[in-house]
């Protein structure tokens, strides 16, 4: 299109300057100088409107080639009286510096899309997959378990990781000389706070932030700290959920059926548990749950290629110690103010890395904590 109708504005400019060289007047001199401008416009929005240098490098040969009508008008000026020569001359050189310039502003405009061009990906080449984050696999394995309780009714607090003795050991039963509270079990911060050890003094806190005593059904997750040396099943710092249900009328069977049932959803339905006594400070009696290995489903032996081996994750017992609990102790109940002849309740504690570990396979603790993709994507 343009190049027709540069064509057409020479042929205009040409006319035009035929009639002026054969009588030069102002009457002709008009014409020649509109066709000059007609000119120009269209060299403008010719080479505004090339979308390749090719198309570009047409525009500017067509516009300004020797034999073109600009570059005859100027050559056509001899014999023209001096006074109109000076005037037409002018008047084309002004021409040509202004498309000279129009054609310098496309090639710089083209040259700047072709740079992004160039830059942009060949359409052929397969997608570049975009990275996702995603939770770390801590956190999926917590909600996982919190969703759980969530579905039986319970709802979920945090509490402090900065904790005094008395939340971390003496409203939960520990007495004076409890191992627990030396500094080769757990971290002390300046001024006599500590790191808890675990997040059982959560359940002080809760318990203790209720003006009246009322039922309590709730989980604690969080991170809690050891004075561990480092290894592959220790950390200084790793992860708990607790829970705890308060209420009048709370016996054993309300925790065998709540941690029965949460244990079949956390680990397949088929999944039997058992419970064996145990000691801890805050609960009495006290017990650790056992799921029936989800690797053997209980049977202790596992199928292979070689014949019937052991399973290495339960070491052939056919179960897997998960949790602590117990009923809560009535010392702790006392600590809060609540009277232990009415308030009952069940409480459990399990970790989070122990849990992930089981599930997953994962052999070193220490994986969890060092962000290591090539480990992370995995889950
Ligand atoms: N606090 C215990 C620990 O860190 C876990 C625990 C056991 C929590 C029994 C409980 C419980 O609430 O009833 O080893």
């Amino acid at each position: 299109m343009s190049e027709t109708r540069l064509e057409h504005v020479e042929d205009a400019l040409r006319h035009a300057l035929d009639a002026f060289l054969g009588a030069p007047s102002e009457g002709a001199l008009a014409p020649v100088e509109e066709a000059l401008k007609a000119f120009e416009a269209a060299v403008r929005e010719a080479a505004g409107a090339a979308s390749s240098p090719a198309g570009l490098a047409a525009v500017e040969q067509q516009a300004l080639r020797q034999k073109g009508a600009l570059n005859q008008t100027l050559r056509s000026l001899g014999p023209v009286p001096g006074e109109w020569r000076k005037v037409v001359g002018a008047a084309a050189n002004r021409t040509r510096a202004a498309c000279a310039e129009a054609l310098a502003q496309a090639t710089e405009r083209l040259e700047a899309s072709g740079a992004r061009e160039r830059s942009t990906f060949d359409v052929t080449l397969p997608g570049r997959k975009p990275f996702l984050g995603r939770p770390h696999v801590l956190n999926q394995v917590r909600d996982e378990v919190v969703g759980i309780f969530r579905g039986m009714g319970y709802s979920v607090a945090e509490n402090r990781e900065v904790e005094d003795d008395h939340h971390n050991f003496g409203a939960l039963n520990f007495g004076p000389h409890h191992p627990a509270r030396d500094a080769h079990d757990t971290l002390f911060v300046e001024g006599g706070a500590l790191m808890r050890t675990h997040t059982s003094p959560v359940q002080i806190r809760t318990l203790e932030s209720q003006t009246e005593p009322s039922p309590v059904r709730m989980l604690f997750p969080g991170r809690v700290y050891r004075a561990e040396q480092i290894d592959a099943t220790h950390a200084s710092e790793f992860h708990q959920v607790e829970g705890l249900y308060v209420d009048r009328g709370v016996s054993m069977a309300h925790l065998k059926g709540a941690l029965s049932e949460w244990a079949r959803a956390f680990f397949g339905a088929r999944t039997r548990t058992r419970f064996r006594p145990s000691y801890f400070p805050f609960t009495e009696p006290s017990g650790e749950m056992d799921v029936s290995c989800f690797r053997c489903e209980g049977s202790g032996r596992r199928k292979t290629a070689e014949g019937e081996v052991r399973c290495n994750l339960c070491k052939g017992s056919g179960w897997i110690e998960i949790l602590g609990c117990g009923m809560v102790h009535p010392n702790v109940f006392r600590a809060v103010n609540y009277d232990p002849e009415v308030w009952t309740g069940f409480a459990f504690g399990m970790g989070i890395e122990r849990i992930a570990m089981l599930r997953y396979g994962i052999s070193d603790i220490r994986h969890f904590l060092e962000s290591d993709l090539n480990f992370l994507e995995q889950f």
